[in-house]
C-alpha cells in the first residue's frame, strides 16, 4: 500500500485554479522532490495533504484512509504526519528539548520521561545534543531549523512534508539542514519535499515532480528530469534555474 495516494486533486482560490487534477503517489522510504517555478501550486499541494487546505475535488489518502472524508478528524490526521515549513516556528519560550517533545507528550500522550528520553537520543544522534538545553533564540538559523525537524520526526511520522526549508536561511547555513535530510533518507523516512534548491534535489531525490501551473507537468528520476527533461516546460523552466 502507498504511503500517500493523490487522486485528482483539485484547489480554488476564487477564480484561480491552484491545483488543477494532481495525481501522485508515494512508497514507502520514497523521497519525493517537487520543483516548479514560484506559485506552480507546490506548497499549495503539501497543505492539501496536511489539511491546511480543504480540496475542492478529488481525494487524499494516508496510508490506505481517505483523510479528505468530511468525518475525519484534521488533528487526528496531523499527527501522523511531520511537516517542517519555511519559518522555523519554534516556541521561543521553551528550550529545545522541550519544543521536541511537546507534540509527543500533548498529542500523542507519550509519558514525559520517556518523551525526553526519546528527544535526546534523537537531539544528540542528530548533532545537536548540546543544545538541548538552549532557548531558540541562543541557536543560529540551521540550527533552529535542525530542531525543528528534529521535532517532526519525534513521533516517527509516516510522511514527512517539507516545504522550502532552507529558503529562509543565509547561504552558508543550508548545508548542515540539507544534511539532516540526507540522514532522514538514510534512516528510510518517506519525504515528499519542496526545494528550489536543484542540486539538492537531484541528489536526495528518488523521483522529481515538475509542476507547472497546478499540474504535474513531468516526473522522473533525477537524472531523467534534470539531465533528458521531456516537456518543453520543463526544459524552460530547468534553463532558468541554471
Ligand atoms: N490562501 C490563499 N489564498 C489565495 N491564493 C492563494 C492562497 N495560497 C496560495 N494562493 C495562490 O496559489 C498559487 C500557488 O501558490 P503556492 O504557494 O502553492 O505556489 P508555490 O509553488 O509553493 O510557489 P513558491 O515556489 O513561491 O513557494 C499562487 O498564485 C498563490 O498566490
Ligand atoms: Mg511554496
Amino acid at each position: 500500500m502507498s504511503v500517500l495516494d493523490v487522486q485528482g486533486v483539485r484547489k480554488d482560490f476564487g477564480e484561480q485554479q491552484v491545483l488543477r487534477g494532481v495525481d501522485l503517489s508515494l512508497e514507502r522510504h520514497e523521497v519525493v522532490v517537487l520543483i516548479g517555478a514560484s506559485g506552480s501550486g507546490k506548497s499549495t499541494l503539501l497543505r492539501t495533504i496536511n489539511l491546511i487546505e480543504r480540496v475542492d475535488d478529488g481525494r487524499i489518502l494516508l496510508g490506505g484512509d481517505d483523510i479528505t472524508d468530511p468525518s475525519v478528524d484534521p488533528d487526528a490526521v496531523r499527527a501522523r504526519i511531520g511537516v517542517v515549513f519555511q519559518h522555523f516556528n519554534l516556541f521561543p519560550h521553551l528550550r529545545v528539548i522541550d519544543n521536541v517533545t511537546l507534540a509527543a507528550r500533548k498529542v500523542h500522550g507519550v509519558a514525559k520521561g520517556v518523551a525526553r528520553e526519546r528527544g535526546m537520543e534523537l537531539l544528540e544522534t542528530l548533532g545537536l545534543g548540546a543544545k538541548a538545553r538552549e532557548f531558540p533564540d541562543r541557536l543560529s538559523g540551521g540550527q533552529q531549523q535542525r530542531v525543528a525537524i528534529v521535532r517532526a520526526v519525534m513521533t516517527d511520522p509516516e510522511l514527512l512534508l517539507l516545504d522550502e526549508i532552507t529558503s529562509a536561511l543565509d547561504p552558508q547555513l543550508v548545508g548542515e539542514v540539507l544534511d539532516l535530510v540526507r540522514v532522514l533518507k538514510d534512516r528510510g523516512s518517506t519525504m515528499l519535499m519542496a526545494t528550489h534548491e536543484m542540486a539538492f534535489a537531484r541528489e536526495v531525490a528518488d523521483r522529481v515532480v515538475f509542476m507547472q501551473g497546478g499540474r504535474i507537468v513531468e516526473q522522473g528520476t533525477p537524472a531523467q528530469v534534470f539531465d533528458a527533461p521531456q516537456h518543453p516546460e520543463t526544459v524552460r523552466f530547468l534553463e532558468r534555474e541554471r
